[in-house]
């Protein structure tokens, strides 16, 4: 994010306040209960959304050398992404050709260049998931083409310090103009966070009882701080005015902090937003990319195997290697702090209404003006739907139930 946004976002703020007003959505934006509770819709977001466009897998300081990967499952899916000798990085589905073991373990790490064995026949791969070996097979194979055998390979974007990949559509042609669709100009203000140059601390896995876009939706307006987290870190923010703004599909969120207020007393050629905000950026469907104080935070949102379960995959990225023990500490407890706020109090507050909407009871929801970000999310989310989706628009998904 250049100065000058900064500066303009600092000069909105105190706008808003003074107004006693915040950023507002066009119209509020109603969803019915089916959006968070239905199976069928469900099927829907996994073949058209997690399957189909492209997902932001990795930074690109998780694959900083040749030779560094990533292995970890995206909705269900195992991937593995691994930088090549040519600079370029590279997804393979996790999975043996033979009958589907595993091939790389989860984790991740730098791979000497080795090649990879199947722990569950043996069969051994290259780097690149070229097939190159099938010890004890005699002629086993003897009719397959061993070129047709390698593992599967993904198409894969690197944009702005960010690795897409698209787990099932194979024509790059049409990844690229997707991704760059998703992106909607947002990059060059990604680009001012260096994102190919920050340092990995820890990432961390959770499986929550909720629908995948109530986990979104903790993200998406600062509107609830005052209530919800009044025990907690309310104090520290203004839950009013939020700032919002859209890109396209994508979007930034700013939650402000109660800090601003020194900058009143100050020239506005010093006005700077980050040190007195949480600055979030949405990518739609499943990524937000958070720049608190300090460091980065990477969180990755997964769908479970029904509409009331989600995985979490949050990351914390540091300015540069921690030197010592009391570092190392310091950043592992900012990333104990983000979930334990978000499990301990979003979370629970989000299964009283994924509970309520289940129930039946509740024909539908309502994202006020003054929560933009969760009305830009779920309109682009349903557009997305109904322009990528094999079925026929649902329209008691588009906001006409009442
Ligand atoms: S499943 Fe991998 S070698 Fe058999
Ligand atoms: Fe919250």
């Amino acid at each position: 994010m250049d100065d000058k946004t900064q500066a303009a976002l600092v000069e909105r703020f105190f706008d808003l306040q003074q107004r006693r007003t915040t950023d507002l959505a066009e119209s509020t934006f109603r969803v019915s209960a089916a959006h968070y509770t239905s199976e069928a819709e469900l099927d829907r977001e996994r073949a058209t959304l997690f399957r189909g466009l492209p997902l932001v897998a990795a930074l690109s300081v998780d694959l900083r050398e040749p030779g560094d990967y990533v292995s970890f499952d995206a909705d269900g899916i195992p991937l593995i992404l691994i930088r090549g000798e040519d600079g370029n990085v590279r997804a393979l589905v996790n999975a043996c050709r033979h009958r589907g073991a595993r091939v790389f373990p989860v984790g991740r790490g730098h791979h000497g260049g080795r090649n990879v064995t199947c722990p569950f026949h043996a069969w051994t791969y290259d780097v690149y998931g070229r097939l190159l070996g099938q010890p004890l097979a005699r002629d086993g194979f003897s009719d397959c083409d061993n070129d047709l055998l390698g593992m599967r390979s993904l198409p894969v974007e690197e944009r702005h310090g960010l690795v897409f990949v698209t787990p099932l559509r194979a024509d790059d042609e049409t990844v690229r103009a997707q991704t760059e669709d998703v992106l909607g100009g947002i990059g060059a203000e990604l680009d001012h966070f260096r994102l190919g140059d920050w340092f990995h601390v820890e990432s961390r896995s959770l499986e929550v009882p909720l629908n995948w876009k109530f986990i979104m939706d903790t993200f998406l307006e600062s509107y609830h701080i005052f209530a919800l987290h009044k025990g907690s870190i309310g104090p520290w923010y203004f839950s009013s005015p939020g700032l919002f703004d859209s890109f396209g599909p994508s979007s930034r969120v700013c939650g402000v902090r109660a800090s601003i207020s020194q900058l009143a007393d100050t020239p506005k050629e010093q006005w700077s937003i980050l040190p007195h905000a949480t600055v979030l950026h949405i990518l739609p469907p499943n990524t937000v990319l958070v720049h608190q104080q300090d460091h980065i935070e990477l969180w990755k949102v997964f769908p479970g195997s029904t509409p009331a379960q989600a995985r979490i995959d949050a990351s914390l990225y540091a300015p540069e290697e921690p030197k010592t023990e009391k570092a190392w500490n310091y950043w592992r407890k900012n990333l104990d702090l983000a979930i334990n706020i978000t499990n301990d109090e979003d979370f629970p507050q989000a299964r009283e209404s994924q509970h309520s909407l289940a129930s039946g009871a509740l024909v539908s929801l309502v994202y006020g003006r003054n929560e933009p970000g969760l009305v830009h999310f779920h309109r682009t989310i349903i557009e997305l739907m109904d322009r990528f989706g094999s079925a026929e628009p649902d329209r008691a998904r588009t906001g006409v139930v009442s």
